[in-house]
């Protein structure tokens, strides 16, 4: 008979998550901790032990149900489970059944009669989420565990309450720390401490809760002090930053005087390149501004096109060195007030979003949540490395800008350019 291909926990905090002791139970832990794998290690075996039953695994959005299907299909033998990808459903071969949801998908959420259920990085999901998922085990007095790294006082911290409550005993609370996983190298989450802030450190390796702190910008609304839009002013210098829109993400164009005030602000998507590439050169033209160009990922036509228009342009590539020096060097300026921009709600909300991650590699890294967006955020970094600069590691390309200035007074550059090649 084959048997599961189970993960051996890797301490006896691990070991916990095999050993679910009520109805709900809540664990906070470290990034890292090993949640999914002992969730998952947990969810394997009770639809395995109980055949004809229907478990739930429920995760912030649609990618993470698939990686957590993915990690949990691997854990039985291909004898013993079959995925449905469209779906988003195992069937074992003892007649049990289990789903994928994601929060962000409400209707995903339906159905009844769920036996098990697992419900990963709970703080991150929304609070209706969690109660369309209540409804479903209530009936069936369901059993499962509600995991998250904390992400401030939310829903999910409610919950932990009920969970150290001795008089509720349908609820536990476990807590457990990154460094309880062998795995993670000591030295990681030393440089972490030294790196991190002490309330987003505590969060993200203590797996204790905080008040929200998990983002990295301080100072969001008290920068947002302008009124609009401003025209360009003769003998102002202006730099463009320019996040180029990859597969399901937006164009952003930043544009930034030599005082740090963002005077022009785009964002679009759906655009063929030819006309992104126009109208980045518009607005460069327009500013006379050096454009800060995100080049990661979008190989050369843009670049190379901008440059043949006689555009001033910076390529920047990525890696998660230098996206982290460019995300510091803007955190300094929006904290000392010299980053100004108007109320642009989507550049602000992304602003308030960017969060600390850690990758696989222990690094720690700055992004957006997974499942939103940067560009606002990087558009408006690179304008920023503009004006200020942080390294001499970007490589300046200037190509003939005297061409610049034979397009003043307008007309359509390319002509412009042709008209006089
Ligand atoms: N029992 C185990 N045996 C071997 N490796 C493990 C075990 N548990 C976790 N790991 C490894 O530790 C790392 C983190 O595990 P996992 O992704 O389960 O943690 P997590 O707490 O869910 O992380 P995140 O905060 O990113 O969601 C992974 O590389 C995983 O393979
Ligand atoms: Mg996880």
């Amino acid at each position: 008979m084959p048997r599961l291909i189970l993960p051996s926990p890797h301490s006896r905090e691990q070991n916990t998550l095999l050993h679910p002791p009520t109805k709900i139970n809540v664990c906070t832990a470290g990034s890292k901790f090993g949640k999914t794998t002992g969730i998952g290690a947990w969810q394997a075996k009770v639809a395995w032990e109980n055949p004809n039953t229907i478990s739930r695994w429920v995760a912030p959005i649609y990618r993470q149900a698939k990686i957590g299907m993915r990690v949990i299909n691997r854990m039985y033998p291909s004898s013993l489970c079959q995925m449905h990808r469209a779906d988003m459903e195992l069937h074992l071969a003892n007649g049990s059944i289990i789903q994928f949801a994601s929060a962000d998908r409400p209707e995903t959420l339906e159905g009844e009669g769920v036996q098990f259920f697992v419900v990963d990085e709970a703080a991150k999901m929304s609070e209706e989420a969690w109660q369309a998922h209540l409804s479903t085990i209530s009936a069936t007095d369901g059993i499962g565990w509600v995991v998250s790294t904390p992400k401030g006082r939310n829903w999910f911290h409610a919950l932990a309450q009920l969970g150290i409550d001795p008089s509720e005993p349908d609820f536990s609370f476990f807590r457990f720390q990154t460094s309880h996983n062998p795995h993670v190298r000591p030295e990681v989450i030393a440089r972490a401490r030294r790196i991190l802030p002490v309330r987003v450190f505590e969060q993200m390796f203590l797996g204790l809760f905080r008040d929200e702190t998990g983002g990295v910008f301080e100072g969001v609304d008290a920068c947002a002090v302008l009124l609009g839009a401003a025209d360009p002013i003769a003998g102002m210098i202006y730099q463009l930053g320019a996040d180029i829109a990859k597969v399901n993400d937006y164009t952003v164009l930043t544009v930034m005087d030599s005082n740090g005030n963002v005077v022009a602000w785009e964002r679009f998507n759906g655009l063929l390149w030819g006309e992104q590439v126009h109208r980045i050169e518009k607005l460069a033209l327009h500013y006379q501004a050096t454009i800060q160009l995100d080049a990661t990922g979008i190989g050369d036509p843009i670049f190379d096109a901008l440059r043949e228009r006689g555009l001033r342009v910076v390529p920047h590539k990525f890696t998660n060195q230098n996206k982290r020096q460019l995300i510091e060097n803007l955190k300094a300026g929006m904290s000392e007030g010299d980053v100004r921009y108007p109320r642009i709600a989507i550049l602000m909300n992304e602003l308030k979003a960017f969060e600390h991650s850690l990758t696989k590699t222990g690094e720690i890294r700055y992004s957006a949540p997974l499942g939103s967006h940067d560009d606002a955020v990087i558009s408006l970094a690179l304008a920023w490395y503009g004006v200020r600069g942080y390294s001499p590691t970007a490589e300046e390309i200037t190509i003939e800008p005297q061409r610049l200035y034979r397009q003043r007074g307008g007309g359509d550059a390319r002509r412009t350019q042709h008209g006089t090649s």
